[in-house]
């Protein structure tokens, strides 16, 4: 009774899948160069759970820091952890590339001397960087500084949003901070921590270690609304404060020119020394791209203080154009799914940079979760691998045009804790039951990125349900009723 049922869904299932699978079948990582890297992409801080084991220190986010008291000694069993997880990676064949802080920092820092907002952290940041290729740097041969300073800074200092919450109070609803000047100040430090990070590197380890280091950036690329030289405007500068912020001083050893013009002496001074750190401070740069969004000028915040970043661009963001989304609406529904907007992502920073070298370091689909749902209907992730397999053909097109390319990982491998929507959004190719030993399932996206990966064009939908019918046959009473 059960299985027939089951077929029967399944059968409903499969067509659905089905328009999909066969125009992309052929499309396999054969289309890439044989060197081109393929991964997955996860964070510790969204992965890894017991924040107060073993002599963790807390961070910004209330959670592990791995030495516990932000500059003291160094925690053994933490160093052993990420030995055993490089270790087992390499012996898999798998090629970890490791970022050195992706949004959480010690708690202790915080509390010492307000971390990013003091000049201090730039020393803190560089020994424990030091620390770091010291004790892996023999087997780990990609280094990044920092994952996406232009949303952490932002999101910190700009809206509050997230650690450590500050803001100015006429905007947000924050206890302190300066929304017009604590990001810009906090993103310098930044800047000064990464180049002493790629400094000490170079000069200590580079030559022995014969790894290479970078930085990842959040990339969003944005249209014009409309071909009004206002738009045009509009969207040049969102492109400087969003994806140039970062980018500009560490390729170039400026800020770029827009932010100079609309920041003025809000802006920090990059002075020579630093400049001559900054300056080519990457071997490659990790891009995370997602989303894109239309720019329309908003020239008439120029007199409205208070300031913050999105005000200082004098840009508004909309998703539609004409009443139509520019592309599908993810969980964060801030994020959208418009994979053309890769091609024109990586041809923006060639342009710009001269045709450096690149990994398409995250990509991938968030859902909102539903724990509601017949487990066929949480696997079934069709969404997410159209949206996927899309970026890839816009990504492969870019190389094909002449971009350096070399990698590209999906966000993510697991379902895991999407920073303030916590377990609510569902990014993984493998179902996480939290409710049950964290079992793993894999998803639809799972076997299609397996097959492309193996170079098949067999469908990946037939085995995906047949797999299923197999495991949870008896499991599927619930998903008649909906279907
Ligand atoms: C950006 C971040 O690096 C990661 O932490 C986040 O979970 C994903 N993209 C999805 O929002």
């Amino acid at each position: 009774m059960a299985l027939g049922k089951t077929i029967y869904v399944a059968a409903l299932i499969s067509s659905f899948v089905y328009a999909v699978a066969v125009n992309n079948a052929e499309f396999t990582r054969k289309a890439f160069p044989s060197e081109f890297l393929f991964g997955v992409a996860s964070s510790a801080y969204q992965y890894e759970g017991a924040y107060a084991e073993d002599g963790k220190g807390l961070s910004n986010w209330d959670w592990f820091s791995h030495i516990s008291e932000g500059t003291g000694e160094i925690n053994e069993k933490g160093v052993r952890y990420y030995n055993d997880l490089i270790n087992e990676l390499l012996n898999k064949g798998m090629q970890p590339f490791v970022t050195l802080c992706h949004y959480d920092i010690p708690q202790a820092l915080e509390d010492q001397y307000g971390s990013w907002l003091n000049q201090r952290i730039a020393d803190d940041f560089a020994r424990y960087a030091e620390a770091c290729f010291e004790m892996f740097g023999d087997r780990v041969k990609y280094w990044t500084t920092f994952n996406e300073p232009n949303v952490f800074i932002p999101v910190g200092y700009e809206t509050g949003s997230y650690p450590p919450q500050r803001c100015s109070a006429s905007l947000w609803n924050c206890s302190a901070g300066n929304s017009s000047t604590e990001p810009y100040i906090a993103g310098h430090n930044l800047l000064r921590a990464h180049a002493y990070a790629v400094d000490v590197y170079r000069r200590k380890f580079q030559a022995d270690q014969g790894g290479f280091i970078g930085i990842v950036i959040s990339t969003l690329w944005f249209e014009p609304l409309t071909n009004s030289s206002e738009d045009l405007e509009a969207k040049d500068r969102i492109h400087a404060f969003h994806n140039a912020w970062y980018l500009d001083p560490i390729v170039l050893g400026e800020y770029p020119t827009i932010m100079h013009k609309f920041l003025g002496t809000r802006l920090p001074t990059i002075t020579e020394d630093l400049r001559h750190k900054l300056r080519g401070s990457f071997d490659f740069i990790g891009l995370n791209y997602y989303s894109a969004l239309y720019a329309t000028s908003a020239s008439y915040l120029e007199n409205s203080p208070p300031r913050n970043i999105y005000r200082d661009s004098l840009t508004t963001l909309t998703e539609e154009r004409d009443g139509i989304p520019i592309g599908n609406q993810m969980y964060p529904p801030s994020m959208i799914c418009v994979p053309y907007g890769i091609e024109k992502m990586v041809n923006y920073v060639k342009t710009r940079y001269s045709n450096p070298l690149l990994f398409l370091s995250e990509n991938g689909f968030g859902n909102k979760g539903n724990d509601n749902l017949p487990l066929l209907q949480k696997l079934n992730d069709t969404f997410r691998v159209e949206c996927i397999q899309n970026a890839l053909k816009y990504l492969e097109k870019s190389i094909r045009q002449g971009a350096d390319v070399r990698g590209y990982f999906v966000w993510s491998l697991l379902d895991n804790f999407e920073w303030v929507f916590g377990y609510t959004s569902k990014f993984g190719m493998y179902h996480i039951d939290f409710t049950d030993g964290l079992q793993r399932y894999p998803k639809l996206s799972a076997y299609w990125y397996r097959n492309f990966l193996q170079g098949k064009s067999e469908s990946h939908t037939e085995e995906f349900l047949t797999d299923f019918t197999k495991k949870h046959a008896g499991n599927l009473n619930p998903i008649t009723a909906e279907a």
